[in-house]
């Protein structure tokens, strides 16, 4: 158990716990950070927060919005990532406004039928996940440097209909270069080493371990 500052001493950890509460993401980011130097906090064991209204203008500020929120509402640092799927097609849409692309209420389903619709039968389908991992809470907490944020990213092509059933949100339609699998037919561990989310948050735990080191 943590003493709330953020440091599991027994264990050399620090504990951090990530600003969602989206099961898909909570379920990939643990399996990715399962080696890096940090322990995700349950949020059945923190006061509950409320989900900020994510306005910001780019990713890196949705993030930062969402990793803020959270350690204002338990005390313990945090982690947050804001991701965007941008096809260039349509201008880089949706981007930051990925998962309201097709309005009010959209569902993933919702989402790719909207995409794949929107795209028609263009053959310029390239596009890109972007990620960005911010924390809130490590300055506080003595952490050399304080909060940083990084990003990953992963580029493909737009498939032309939905294929497999795992992952989540645009994974179905969304084809990895090297790739002639959507990420949806990849297993979790395949779509985690090589996805924008796998890449940042391997990044951020990288960071992190050296700022630890130095604090
Ligand atoms: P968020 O703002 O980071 O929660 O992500 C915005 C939207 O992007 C989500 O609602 C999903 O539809 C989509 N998304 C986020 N991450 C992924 C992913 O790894 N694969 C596919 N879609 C994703």
């Amino acid at each position: 158990m943590s003493d709330h500052n953020g440091r599991t001493p027994a264990e050399g950890a620090f504990l951090v716990v990530l600003a969602t509460r989206n099961p898909d993401k909570i379920r990939e980011i643990t399996a990715i950070l399962r080696d890096a130097r940090v322990e995700v906090a349950d949020p059945a064991d923190l006061p509950r927060w409320d989900e900020p209204l994510e306005d910001g203008e780019t990713l890196e500020d949705n993030a930062y919005i969402k990793a803020k929120a959270v350690y204002d509402a338990t005390g313990v640092p945090s982690v947050a990532d804001d991701t965007g799927l941008e096809v260039d097609a349509i201008g880089g849409a949706p981007g930051v406004r990925s998962s309201r692309y097709s309005g009010e209420g959209a569902t993933y389903e919702s989402n790719c039928a909207k995409l794949l619709s929107d795209l028609g039968e263009t053959s310029a389908r390239s596009a890109r996940f972007r990620t960005v991992v911010a924390t809130a809470g490590l300055d506080d907490a003595g952490i050399a440097g304080g909060d940083f944020d990084v990003d990953g990213v992963l580029e493909g092509e737009i498939s032309s209909e939905r294929r497999g059933s795992g992952g989540f949100g645009y994974d179905p339609v969304f084809v990895p270069n090297g790739s002639d699998r959507t990420l949806a037919e990849m297993t979790s561990d395949e779509k985690n080493a090589i996805s924008h989310r796998g890449r940042a948050f391997r990044k951020f735990a990288a960071e992190f371990s050296r700022r630890l080191d130095a604090s």
